[in-house]
């Protein structure tokens, strides 16, 4: 049961409670819609291997981190940091992370409600027979016309945005230990059902291709950065939903094999969907690289050539609609605890307040659209702009923060005794945060800002020459740091 007033922090209460709300968290429209139109923009499988290898060696070990700082400091993620510099006897001025992390999960919530919203307009769509149409052309122009109209479309975020407030104000656990429930299951197979057509589509091999001949040549500074981006958004670090659902997570629970499991779902999700929806680019000659627009003209007319078709397009969009909420409550649910602890009113007010808040931006994302189509800043809508800061900069920054947090501020044996590791294991760890996450961030952030060009199918020596001499270094510092 959950009650209004908080006073003891509320637990997960299933077994399961926190891995089924994380993975609900990283699962959603970014594996499903952006994963593969952003590996269509940058080119396929050189962004796809990016991506796999900033989830492995940056996401993972930050994800830990964030779920250590949460269930240590239990509280939001500005109370918990507070909580943790105060138990290493560090300024308390580090919290500002939290307060980045936090504004992050929330702007990043005005653009999601937009594009959730183009999710549940589907339902709509293939329930009142609106699909069914000849070509991919078709699709596109019928994509067009739903962005088009802005009372449609703000029509859709708006239905989102309430959807997201109520179920963040009745108390998170409610909602989503029930939906993840079933809804991840249910999506894998929708999934699997989709490959195996788009096995037979005739673009099968293509798709593959496309996603995985990796070529390390092909690396461009922006797929870098972009990659970066990705990983963080899709596991949805660094912008307190991971740290604030870690904070309800019972002790007992190893933090280290939960990490491994969202992250493997969420990548497998991400793969699913790619081997689902590129063959059917290829067969239909689509290009991958149409932009935000691509699963929503490609896959409706993948349905259409199925038998049964509109029954597997009604439970597709349904569930993407389902993951997109999932995940979006998640991005408020930081900001909504620290008000909790901070003003006298209830979580029921609170969403209303913040609800209200976030529908305001949000318009302005769905006039991107439409009326606002040219309000421009350097050739970005205010749709684009608010995905860039958040995907570019703000989330590899707050990564690189939470990184060097774990890694340098905070106290090591708070942080050792709270995650459980030991041995090497717990060595791996703190060397992952300490020098390899570091590095790859400001390397890519170098790279982005053009002072330098990497070049991984040269340059990689170099980069664990670099993280080599840097640990040997850190590592000798700190034992005569201990020593003294
Ligand atoms: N990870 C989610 C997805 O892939 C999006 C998401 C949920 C998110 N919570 C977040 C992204 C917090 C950034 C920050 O769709």
């Amino acid at each position: 049961m959950t009650t209004q007033q908080q006073v003891k922090p509320t637990l997960w209460a299933g077994r399961w409670g926190f891995v089924l709300a994380a993975t609900g968290s990283a699962v959603g429209l970014g594996n499903i819609w952006k994963f593969p139109y952003m590996t269509g923009e940058y080119g396929g499988a050189a962004f796809v291997l990016v991506y796999l290898m900033c989830i492995v060696a940056l996401g993972v070990p930050i994800m830990m981190a964030e779920i250590v700082f949460g269930r240590r400091g239990r509280g939001s993620p500005v109370d918990a940091l507070k909580r943790l510099a105060r138990e290493s006897q560090r300024s308390e001025l580090w919290s500002l992370v939290g307060w980045v992390a936090m504004l992050c999960g929330f702007l990043i919530l005005c653009f999601y409600v937009v594009v959730a919203g183009w999710a549940f307009s589907y339902v709509w769509k293939t329930l009142s027979g609106g699909l069914g149409l000849p070509s991919v052309e078709a699709y596109g122009a019928l994509f067009e016309a739903t962005n088009s109209n802005v009372w449609t479309l703000g029509g859709w975020s708006t239905l989102v945005t309430v959807l997201t407030m109520v179920i963040v104000g009745r108390g998170v656990q409610e909602g989503i230990e029930k939906s993840v429930n079933w809804m991840m299951p249910g999506l894998v197979l929708l999934l699997a059902i989709m490959i195996v057509y788009a096995a037979f589509s005739g673009g099968f091999k293509e798709g593959v291709n496309f996603l995985f001949a990796f070529d390390f040549s092909k690396i461009s500074s922006e797929a870098l950065l972009a990659g970066l981006g990705h990983a963080f958004f899709t596991l949805s670090l660094a912008s307190g939903a991971i740290l604030t659902y870690g904070a309800y997570l019972p002790a007992g629970r190893s933090i280290a094999q939960t990490t491994l499991l969202v992250a493997f779902c969420d990548t497998v999700v991400a793969l699913m969907a790619g081997l689902a929806i590129f063959p059917i680019i290829f067969a239909n000659g689509m290009d991958p690289s149409s932009g935000p627009g691509l699963i929503f003209m490609s896959l409706p007319l993948a349905f259409d050539q199925m038998p049964f078709g509109s029954i597997f397009a009604l439970v597709f969009f349904v569930m993407l609609s389902l993951a997109a909420l999932t995940s979006s409550i998640s991005m408020v649910e930081a900001t909504i605890s620290f008000l909790e602890t901070h003003t006298p009113y209830t979580r029921g007010r609170l969403s209303i307040g913040v609800g209200f808040v976030l529908w305001i931006i949000s318009l302005f994302a769905v006039m991107s659209f439409n009326v606002g189509a040219d309000w421009k800043a350097l050739g970005m809508t205010v749709f684009d702009w608010l995905d860039y800061i958040t995907s570019r900069w703000m989330m590899p920054l707050g990564g690189l923060m939470t990184a060097i947090l774990a890694g340098y501020i905070f106290n090591a044996d708070s942080l050792r005794d709270e995650i459980g590791l030991t041995g090497m294991a717990w060595r791996l760890w703190r060397f992952l945060l300490r020098y390899v996450t570091p590095v790859c961030i400001i390397m890519i952030f170098l790279d982005a800002l053009g002072w330098f060009t990497l070049d991984l199918s040269h340059q990689w020596y170099w980069i664990v020459a670099i993280i080599a001499a840097l640990a040997l270094l850190g590592e000798t510092l700190s034992r005569r740091h201990a020593a003294g």
